[in-house]
């Protein structure tokens, strides 16, 4: 009997118990909050030899780095999605006390939140009649201002070390050693100058030429399956050195760890001062779920495709409540393939559904400490890099600065962007 056969039946909590003993944690929800990605959009850039690169106007209309139509169907079809999911939690109409929505601010995010609601709520889906059509609102904060879904690395001098240690170490530089004559070769067919910031622009190239697939345009000859395959091997690289180890519970307090925090804070004070609020929404970017990952300790090199959505649960728990675990449970679904059921991930160390107090608790070295966010440098003197070679001698410096993002994804390829880069 499939669980969501349960949904709306009216002796589905009896049944539950009934019939499924292993099911009693699952109580009924509470509080929801879900972050996904933006839909399918244009690239971000061109290069000097990128056959397409004339025709940037006419294949994306609305500009590089902006959402596409199929972006816009995608968060829709998402948005229904979580229509069907909540249909017996949210009230059919927007209610604001029940429902907020951040978007990071950027067109893309702003764009996808509002198709998002236009397939989660009836009055602001197309087609409605215009005397009964109403949008949604969608808040955000200046880029410059966002410390939820875009995290301040960038300004962060402990991250910055935190990722020197990663960039440094003895595999990284091997890694990069590796792929010191393919990067070369990069340059030649590109046209474009890998030094300075070697990682990034081999990124920005790796960006266009997906994007361009995914819309059906043919690529350049040298641009085989075995190059995008490299390309998206470095981005792994560089994604691993963000959010991996060595001390990615340290760089999660500086980055996913702090929307981590604010998830179980906003559930917190709901409880606490026993308000209406039933969901958050936060519409960000692939960087923004894979420091959530990273986080939670579940990032396995998956970059989430377009439209990805994470989602925390919060149920009452329906047994006894178990002394320091409380009588809360905490769900994970992760949502990458719109063809089938979300998957449930399980907090690594946690049985799902995972009681409050317990995801607490391990998360609690991911978070960051009351006092703040730990962005002050541990003021060690730097030890200078040892030997790098001259093309890449910028990327770990650069690394610092900027750079991010990416990966190959497989529901559709799909097109990344750069971790802090302000486009
Ligand atoms: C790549 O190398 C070939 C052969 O050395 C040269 O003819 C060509 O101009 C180079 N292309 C670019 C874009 O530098
Ligand atoms: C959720 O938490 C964040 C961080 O504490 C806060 O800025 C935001 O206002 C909260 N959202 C809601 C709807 O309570
Ligand atoms: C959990 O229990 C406390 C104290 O018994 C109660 O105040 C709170 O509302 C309960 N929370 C849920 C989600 O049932
Ligand atoms: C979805 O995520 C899971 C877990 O990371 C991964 O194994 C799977 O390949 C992903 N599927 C798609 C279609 O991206």
């Amino acid at each position: 009997m499939a669980r969501p056969g349960f949904r709306g039946h009216p002796a589905g909590p009896l049944l539950l118990l009934l019939l499924l003993p292993q099911a009693l944690t699952e109580g009924p929800l509470v509080f929801v909050a879900v972050v996904f990605r933006h839909g399918d959009r244009a690239p971000l850039a061109s290069y000097p030899t990128d056959p397409h690169k004339e025709d940037v106007a006419t294949l994306w209309p609305r500009g590089l780095g902006q959402l596409t139509g199929e972006g816009v169907r995608q968060q829709l079809e998402l948005g229904r999605f979580l229509r069907s999911r909540y249909a017996m939690f949210l009230s059919p109409q927007y209610h604001r006390e029940e429902v907020y929505i951040r978007s990071t601010d950027f067109d893309r995010t702003l764009e996808s939140a509002q198709a998002n609601l236009a397939g989660l709520f009836p009055e602001a889906s197309p087609g409605r009649s215009e005397a009964t059509w109403r949008p949604i609102p969608v808040h955000t904060e200046p880029v410059t201002e966002d410390k939820l879904l875009r995290f301040p690395t960038r300004s962060c001098p402990r991250y910055r070390e935190l990722l020197k240690e990663a960039t440094e170490a003895a595999e990284y530089q091997a890694a990069l050693e590796g792929w010191k004559d393919f990067l070369t070769r990069l340059e030649n067919f590109t046209g474009l100058s890998l030094v300075g910031e070697p990682l990034r622009k081999t990124w920005k190239v790796l960006d266009t030429l997906i994007c361009q697939q995914a819309h059906g345009l043919p690529l350049p000859s040298w641009a085989s399956p075995d190059v995008l395959q490299t390309l998206a091997q470095i981005s792994a690289l560089d994604i691993g050195a963000h959010v991996g180890p060595p001390r990615a519970a340290e760089k999660a307090q500086l980055t996913g760890g702090i929307l981590l925090d604010a998830i179980l804070a906003n559930f917190s004070r709901v409880q606490r001062l026993g308000l209406p609020l039933k969901m958050v929404m936060y519409s960000a970017h692939d960087s923004t779920l894979l420091a959530l990952q990273g986080a939670l300790g579940l990032y396995d090199g998956h970059t989430p495709p377009y439209a990805a959505c994470l989602g925390f649960e919060f149920r009452r728990h329906l047994g006894d409540p178990d002394e320091d675990a409380g009588n809360v449970t905490v769900s994970l679904f992760y949502r990458n393939d719109s063809t089938g059921l979300p998957l449930t991930l399980k907090l690594p160390g946690c049985p799902a559904p995972c009681s409050l107090g317990r995801f607490r608790q391990l998360t609690a070295p991911a978070r960051p400490p009351a006092q703040g966010i730990p962005c002050h440098g541990s003021h060690e003197p730097a030890t200078p890099a040892a030997t790098v070679v001259p093309l890449l001698s910028g990327a770990v410096a650069v690394l610092a600065v900027l750079s991010m993002g990416l990966g190959l994804m497989a529901w559709r390829p799909s097109c990344l962007r750069a971790w802090g880069g302000p486009v």
